[in-house]
């Protein structure tokens, strides 16, 4: 076993939980994957053993860490997508917050109490404010962005009744890839837009589709925040020294505070892999808001975090390696 003792990584089988499950071990941790694989890959647990099982199972979870005991917990399993959550809302409550509340009940019966929880920029909906505080939370305009905005404010009870420490991270647009190229963003059906859009380089989608170009934005189209992935690794292993440290916790935005419009996305990628995304101009999707940009203010002041790997040539570069070594052009 690693020397600093086990985390258990609930959806470390994924994009996010798969390149901090790598930030876990080289921070002398021992990751331990627990995945259902509904979204995951096996090939991408890579550094500690993999439990294949869902968090709602609360007895397989405090089973696990006890087995490996466990002392902290970073939980990424959760439905993401959120066109298919404002089609099938039941669906994403009960994944995300009733799954939620069995890794809970799991954790507390094994004794372990402490929780770095991936939330989301989607918890402001429409802020219609630039960068987003804190603060503006609870608005929200999706039923995945509602959903993780529950399991914050239960997180919040569980801190003031139990004193079950927990830190959200609210990430806006997770990016990128590790440099390694063995890991990186792989979905079906893949619907975030720099994936997608390198996927139509490559030949492996139709078409590639932006949203809404009638937004109150300088291009028209939608502007978000976005953060690499190493990054977001980064943040996660200092809110697990916090956590470790006896801190009760909080919420905190992981992002740059700048914002790319889909146009200026598209036009970075046209600069960095010398090809054109063919585009396809589409209506709005439903709960999409126009313009997502955090203020990363207050986890620089108490995380010590600022993002160091989000520059867009990186963000663009690194998928792109990915990308062509995980699925090669086709024809
Ligand atoms: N990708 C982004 O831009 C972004 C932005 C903000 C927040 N988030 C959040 O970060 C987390 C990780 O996102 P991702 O992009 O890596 O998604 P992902 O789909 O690649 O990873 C999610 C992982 O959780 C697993 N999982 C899902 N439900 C499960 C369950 N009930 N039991 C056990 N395992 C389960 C999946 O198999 C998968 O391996 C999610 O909670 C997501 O809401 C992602």
């Amino acid at each position: 076993m690693a020397s600093k003792g086990a985390i258990l990584i609930a959806g470390g089988a994924g994009y996010i939980g798969s390149h901090c499950s790598k930030a876990v071990a080289d921070a002398g941790f021992l990751p331990v994957c627990y995945d259902n694989l509904a979204t995951g890959h096996r090939s991408f647990v890579q550094w500690g053993p993999l439990v294949v099982g869902d968090v709602a199972d609360s007895i397989k979870v405090a089973t696990t860490i006890q087995k490996y005991d466990v002392r902290a917990v970073m939980h990424f399993a959760a439905s993401s997508a959120v066109g298919e959550s404002v089609a099938d809302p039941q669906a994403y409550y009960l994944n995300n917050v009733a799954g939620t509340l069995g890794l809970l009940q799991g954790m507390r019966a094994a004794g372990c109490d402490r929780l770095v929880f991936s939330s989301t920029g989607a918890v402001y909906g429409n802020a219609g404010r630039e960068p987003i505080p804190e603060s503006a939370a609870g608005p929200t305009v999706n039923p995945y962005g509602r959903s993780k905005y529950m399991i914050e404010q239960i997180l919040a009870d569980y801190r003031a009744a139990y004193g079950f420490a927990s830190i959200a991270l609210r990430y806006f647009n997770a990016c990128g890839a590790d440099s390694s190229a063995v890991i990186g963003e792989m979905r079906e059906p893949e619907t975030h837009l720099i994936p997608r859009a390198l996927m139509a380089l490559q030949g492996h989608v139709g078409d590639f589709a932006i949203f809404g170009a009638d937004y109150d934005t300088p291009d028209g189209t939608a502007v978000r925040d976005y953060i690499h992935v190493d990054d977001l690794a980064v943040a996660h292993i200092a809110a697990l020294d916090r956590l470790l440290q006896g801190q009760p916790g909080g919420v905190y935005n992981l992002g740059t505070g700048t914002g790319y419009s889909v146009k200026e996305i598209v036009d970075a990628i046209h600069r960095e892999t010398g090809e054109a995304v063919p585009v396809v101009m589409r209506e709005r999707r439903a709960g999409d808001p126009a313009i997502l940009v955090a203020d990363p203010a207050h986890a620089e002041r108490e995380l010590g975090f600022k993002a160091q790997h989000s520059d867009l040539p990186n963000i663009i570069r690194s998928a792109w390696a990915w990308h062509q070594k995980a699925h090669p052009r086709r024809g």
